[in-house]
């Protein structure tokens, strides 16, 4: 039935294939921007509002409890509306958050602007990959969802360098109400250009089949596939999905294969946010400045330099993540994380905290070198999460879920990726002051080792396969790991002993 060959010589794709992914992926621009500008407006805010810790912490984490909640309601809004308006009311949301944040006259209206504006985020995060696995040809799937989890770098980078411009250079914006209001306000700007952008996109195929509008699908993959014969076979491989009609809930309830591939999309947001990699993205100018980087103009560029490693390294999973394969790229990232993160530790061990401000001589000290290590393996931890974990866990999360119990799935793993970031975020100043610098890095190392094994035994490989196949195979049965497998199905379960599903529930 399905047609699983993947062409031996590289296809070429229609242009407007890219122009589609690139723009649905600009809602990871914003979801950046807005991870990315918090950190250097929070000094502003805390000094103008004259507000401690507790609220300041209220103040970030707000956008994440927003975006927890953007997630959990987006399945609604997907399945009702469809993938595309879904992303239109999101970048509605984004603009009015944008400058809701930036003309809140208290602390507290600006926690709720902040939840506001992360209901956009947590709604694009779930939309775009989804959006972006269904348009896309599943040879080249793995790295047009990559290419959103780029722009996302891309929105962070932009968000620390406005920052920083905002905060060193731009006395001028001062009398309009200081610069933690334009480096928020400004980000209304790229959400109405996102408006407009996705305004003309086409709506997914597999949704309007599952809206039974079989000749609006048609249309949208006659403008995006390149021959009857490959549109044909991709609108039976979905109509041959959706004869199986359940929502999550029910999916949920009463199919074991179901219930194991929601934990594997739980388990490995869950990962994601446990390398810990936005301990580096929040806190990157405490750790500078921890490290020995006294002035704020040099953490704020330190931090830079880290936004720009994770852009450049996103490459690295873009160009190899259809090539090579999903895992591969995992087992590599996950190596240098845990190699970097443990080295980090070792450095803050064998003394970097005792050590004396770098900016603060006038010659190079040879303790120095220990805090450039330190950094060096920052940055090189930079590079193993934006080639692995960040992209692919996006990647695998929306391609692993049968098409009926898709939006449950994705919204049960987002939302997950949107908590434990939350919790991440919360815990990390609390572990430095309690388990001491070194020990926290190490932590943090020690878990990446054990995420491999996970990989190992958990964790199935979908290069080029296509989403019905990879549904096929875990419905009838097959164990989580071969569900990206090509071959035929009943060998399988004889094989894993297992009862096919179908029409079971
Ligand atoms: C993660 C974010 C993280 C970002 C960094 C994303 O994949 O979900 O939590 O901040 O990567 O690039």
């Amino acid at each position: 039935m399905n047609n699983e060959s993947i062409p031996s010589k590289p296809t070429k794709y229609k242009p407007i294939v890219y122009i589609v992914g690139l723009t649905a992926a600009l809602a990871g621009l914003l979801f950046g921007l807005d991870i990315g500008v918090i950190s250097g407006a929070l000094p502003f805010i805390g000094q103008e509002f004259g507000i401690g810790t507790v609220q300041r912490e209220d103040i970030v984490s707000a956008l994440l409890w927003g975006a927890t909640f953007g997630a959990l309601i987006s399945g609604y809004f997907t399945k009702k509306y469809g993938r595309k308006y879904t992303l239109l009311i999101s970048a509605v949301v984004f603009a009015l958050g944008s400058l809701g944040c930036s003309i809140a006259p208290s602390a507290g209206i600006l926690i709720g602007t902040r939840f506001f504006l992360g209901i956009a985020v947590g709604i694009a995060s779930f939309t775009a990959p989804l959006y972006l696995s269904e348009i896309a040809p599943k040879a080249i799937r793995g790295s047009m969802i990559s290419m959103y989890q780029l722009l996302i770098t891309i929105g962070i980078v932009l968000a620390f360098s406005s920052d920083t411009y905002f905060a060193t250079y731009a006395d001028l914006f001062e009398n309009v109400g200081g610069h933690w209001r334009m480096m928020l306000g400004i980000l209304a700007v790229p959400s109405i250009i996102m408006f407009i952008a996705i305004y003309f996109l086409p709506e997914s195929p597999r949704w309007l089949l599952l809206k039974d509008r079989k000749s609006e699908a048609n249309e949208v993959l006659s403008k995006i596939r390149n021959t009857e014969e490959e549109i044909q076979s991709e609108i039976n491989e979905i109509e041959e999905t959706l004869k199986v009609k359940h929502d999550g809930f029910k999916l949920f309830a009463g199919s074991r294969n179901y219930r194991k591939v929601i934990f594997l999309g739980i388990g490995l947001q869950i990962i994601q946010q446990l390398t810990g990699i936005n301990v580096v993205m929040y806190y990157a100018p405490k750790i500078f400045e921890i490290a020995g980087f006294a002035s704020t103009p040099e953490q704020m560029w330190g931090t830079v330099l880290v936004g720009c490693v994770n852009v450049f390294a996103t490459f690295i999973a873009i160009a190899f993540v259809d090539k090579l394969g999903r895992k591969p790229i995992m087992y590599a990232g996950f190596v240098v994380m845990g190699i970097s993160m443990c080295m980090v530790g070792i450095m803050f061990k064998v003394g970097l905290d005792n050590h004396p401000a770098v900016s603060a001589a006038a010659t190079v000290q040879p303790h120095h070198v220990i805090t450039f290590a330190a950094i060096a393996f920052l940055l090189l931890f930079i590079v193993g999460f934006a080639m692995s974990a960040g992209p692919i866990i996006w990647v695998l999360c929306s391609e692993i879920y049968p098409l009926s119990g898709r939006d449950f799935g994705i919204t049960a793993s987002t939302a997950t990726n949107w908590i434990v970031n939350g919790i991440v975020a919360m815990t990390f100043l609390t572990l430095l002051e309690h388990f001491g610098h070194g020990n926290t890095f190490l932590l943090y190392g020690l878990l990446e080792i054990i995420f491999i094994i996970v990989f190992l035994l958990y964790v199935p490989e979908t290069k080029g396969v296509s989403l019905e196949r990879i549904e096929e195979n875990l419905m009838s049965g097959r164990r989580l790991k071969d569900i990206g497998q090509q071959g035929g199905v009943r060998k399988a379960v004889a094989q894993s002993g297992s009862k096919p599903e179908f029409g079971e529930v």
